[in-house]
């Protein structure tokens, strides 16, 4: 099937194309990378056949949610790609913050929360030659005016929190905004300090899941590679990579499956 924009929208050297139905922005967005599209251009649909989400689940991904990929080409050492997810939940905190007065949370490593209640979630896909990014792209999932609810007490929409439906469009534009301010400006000692303002994860009793094991601890520090350092209970520290992080009260929502 070709998919084609409906719409593209040009502005502050970010192009944004808009789809109605996508297997999925990341497959777009891979296509464009690969046809060396510019950085910062951006991939919205209105809904995904084939939502992903991350560890292989399922994202679904109905009208009324925001479904984006937003395409980077950082000059950075491949090994900060954490910086550029950890910046991204921090500008959805942000413009939650700044458009709703919501408080949202970043839970190691791509989540956004409302108390235990998973708002936002971050998929990202790189490609690298020599340690440099060809591309990385940034897949954003929000809960906004789609359903949750009936599905789950663990994922919660925007259109929960205000009791109103909110328009896409300003929602879209200053999230854009501050996505493409803090990309811009990606400094990692910066990031990782904002993060742990923001985080709900460190200091807290984890399960961390990974494919042929489980870690239980303490999560009590992020490095400087974006890894989550876990205090064992037998004292010693484990270093966390990649996984499931598992917070006490919060499950994996069954909004990914
Ligand atoms: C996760 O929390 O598991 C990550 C979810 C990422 C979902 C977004 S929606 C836009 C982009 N396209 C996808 O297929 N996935 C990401």
């Amino acid at each position: 099937m070709t998919e084609n924009p409906y719409k593209t929208i040009i502005h502050d050297n970010i192009c944004i194309h808009y789809f109605e139905a996508v297997s999925s922005t990341m497959d777009i967005a891979r296509n464009m990378s690969r046809s060396n599209c510019p950085n910062n251009t951006v991939i919205i649909a209105t809904h995904q056949h084939s939502g992903r989400g991350r560890m292989q689940r399922q994202w679904q991904s109905d009208c009324g949610g925001l479904y984006m990929t937003w395409v980077v080409r950082p000059q950075l050492n491949a090994k900060y790609c954490f910086a550029y997810t950890f910046t991204a939940a921090l500008a959805i905190v942000h413009t939650l913050d700044q458009l709703f007065n919501i408080t949202a949370q970043v839970k190691w490593p791509n989540d956004v929360l409302i108390n235990t209640q998973k708002i936002a979630g971050i998929l990202t896909e790189t490609q690298c030659e020599n340690n440099q990014f060809s591309f990385l792209n940034i897949g954003i999932g929000i809960n906004v005016n789609n359903q949750v609810k009936s599905d789950t007490l663990h994922a919660i929409s925007v259109q929960d929190l205000v009791h109103t439906h909110v328009d896409l469009d300003s929602f879209i534009q200053p999230l854009c905004n501050n996505l493409s301010n803090h990309f811009r400006n990606i400094r990692v000692d910066h990031v990782l300090k904002s993060w742990k303002v923001h985080n709900c994860t460190l200091g807290k009793m984890v399960r961390i899941v990974l494919i042929d094991r489980i870690i239980d601890g303490c999560a009590v520090d992020i490095n400087q590679e974006g890894a989550l350092i876990i205090a064992l209970g037998n004292g010693q520290l484990e270093t966390v990579t990649y996984g499931d992080c598992i917070v006490p009260g919060f499950k994996i929502s069954s909004h990914e499956q």
